[in-house]
């Protein structure tokens, strides 16, 4: 049976120094979201009671994330240990049935193994349960130590106090999980003693001291869930298993991966069942994509609204809104601030800034329309440029419902295009054109007759490529 209330204990305030970064560990943004985050889930999925973080007093960032994400963070003034982490919880929050401690750096912890270690616990009846795994091979873990005979916990022997005992066998190892009975762990912290090679108050060292209060184990199969992220490589395996969950999470909603191996989505990221994912795509932030889409193969989009039906090439977009049925060709790059349309199409390499693209409208390629206002059924004729600053400010470019406009056309904004207007390809329009009027601004075409044929003439006169002159038509 489950205790009535318990309180969880996320320590978070070591210095996280073998990730050699000035970002607190805990920050490092795992598959799109801080590590401390996914910690702070499994603990608000067993327990009502916001969670405790223990933060470094010199991370006022953590402190404020903590808040944000509605925990209750206490100040470790220096990283003097994990046992001391755990002392720094004041008395008025030592309270509740039981008290489980969880590491901030463990963040494929899940609220349902954190669940299993609180049942054990209570059904055993032990003061001090910990999760532990077993494992082959050389590593940072605590081990645990047993007594020979009957098999009881006597204690936990760091990595560094290990030393040169160390082998290549399999061995069973601390996970930095556990539970207690919320008072015991408490007046066991006091006797702690920074005696060993880190010099540091030791969380693990408590185990031992319990032992005669009845210690208990809790043996997880899967040693991968609580794998601490210590160095860049562990961060490298863990964001793996992570993004593979995301990855089997979307499949098992009906999304297709072509690929998961080389699909990369934030855990922030939600798409619809039928939409398939084509090799290579980075799929990041609060991305939604709706059913039956074709993204990519190669695509990017961060904080991306897709709606449904939408083709999207080897493009990248960010921070903007897609209606359904739009198709984004390959190369395009859709920045901040767009909103495009249902049945809108951007060709190839079409770059689009702060524009809202109107319905059916088309973006031709190589066409770039920033801070633009464009109606329904425009047509925007391939190499078409907006052209937004003025070396100062930026201005907008209005194009009313039909408007074409010609290939390579130059719009100096700021610039309204009426309603139906036609703009001639290559034109370079400075003024606002009024509804159903035609703009044409070019140098007049001039036939030149024959000269082709003289250019010809003259190199075969002197075929060392000099340049054929004159270009003037002669009689
Ligand atoms: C710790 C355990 C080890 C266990 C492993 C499991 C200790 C001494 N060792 O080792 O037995 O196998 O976790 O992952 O407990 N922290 C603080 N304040 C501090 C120091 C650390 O809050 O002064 C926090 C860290 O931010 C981290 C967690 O405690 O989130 C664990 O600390 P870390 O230094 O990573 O311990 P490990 O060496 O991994
Ligand atoms: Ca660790």
């Amino acid at each position: 049976m489950a205790p009535m209330s318990l309180r969880t204990v996320i320590l978070a305030a070591g210095q996280g120094a073998r990730l050699r970064s000035s970002t607190p560990k805990v920050l490092h943004a795992l598959a799109g979201r801080p590590i401390l985050s996914y910690v702070i889930d499994a603990a608000n999925e067993v327990s009502t009671e916001p969670p405790i973080v223990v933060v470094n007093g010199a991370h006022v960032d953590v402190r404020e994330f903590v808040e944000a994400s509605g925990g209750i963070p206490v100040i470790q003034q220096e990283s003097r240990g994990t046992g001391d982490a755990v002392r720094s919880v004041p008395e008025e929050l030592r309270v509740g049935d039981a008290l489980v401690v969880l590491s901030g750096d463990t963040p494929l912890v899940t609220g349902e193994t954190v669940r299993s270690i609180i049942d054990c616990h209570a059904a055993a009846g032990h003061a001090a349960t910990v999760a532990t795994f077993r494992l082959r091979g050389r590593n940072s873990y605590g081990r645990v130590e047993r007594n020979a005979e009957d098999g009881t916990v006597l204690g936990i022997r760091e990595a560094r106090d290990r030393g040169a005992d160390e082998d290549d066998e399999e061995h069973e190892y601390n996970a930095g999980l556990y539970c207690f009975d919320p008072h015991l762990p408490f007046p066991a912290l006091e006797k702690l003693t920074p005696d060993n090679a880190q010099g540091e108050y030791y969380l693990s060292d408590v185990i031992g001291l319990l032992v005669s209060h009845g210690v208990g184990t809790f043996v997880l199969d899967d040693a991968e869930e609580l794998a601490g992220i210590n160095d860049q490589k562990d961060f490298a395996t863990v964001e793996r298993c992570m993004r593979q969950r995301i990855a089997d999470r979307l499949m098992d909603s009906g999304v297709h991966l072509a690929d998961p191996a080389t699909t990369y989505c934030d855990s922030t990221v939600e798409i619809a069942a039928g939409t398939t994912l084509q090799p290579g795509c980075v799929i990041r932030g609060r991305t939604t994509i709706g059913s039956r889409c074709e993204i990519g193969p190669y695509a990017q989009l961060r904080d991306m609204t897709v709606g449904n039906d939408c083709t999207i090439g080897s493009s990248t977009l960010e921070s903007s809104q897609i209606g359904s049925g739009v198709t984004i060709g390959q190369y395009c790059r859709v920045r901040p601030g767009c909103t495009i349309d249902d049945g809108a199409y951007l060709g190839t390499a079409a770059e689009v800034k702060n524009a809202h693209i109107g319905m059916r409208s088309f973006i031709s390629h190589f066409s770039c329309v920033l801070d633009a206002e464009v109606g329904c059924d425009v047509n925007v004729g391939a190499g078409t440029v907006t052209c937004n600053f003025d070396g100062t400010s930026k201005h907008r470019t209005i194009m009313g419902d039909g408007a074409f406009i010609g290939s390579d056309s130059i719009l100096v904004a700021p610039l309204v295009i009426g309603k139906h207007a036609y703009v001639g390809a290559g034109s370079v329009i400075t003024h606002d054109v009024p509804d159903d009027a035609l703009a044409v601004e070019r140098n007049q075409q001039r036939n030149v007759e024959g000269w082709s044929r003289r250019r010809r003439d003259h190199l075969s006169i002197d075929d060392q490529g000099a340049t054929p002159t004159p270009l003037e038509p002669t009689s």
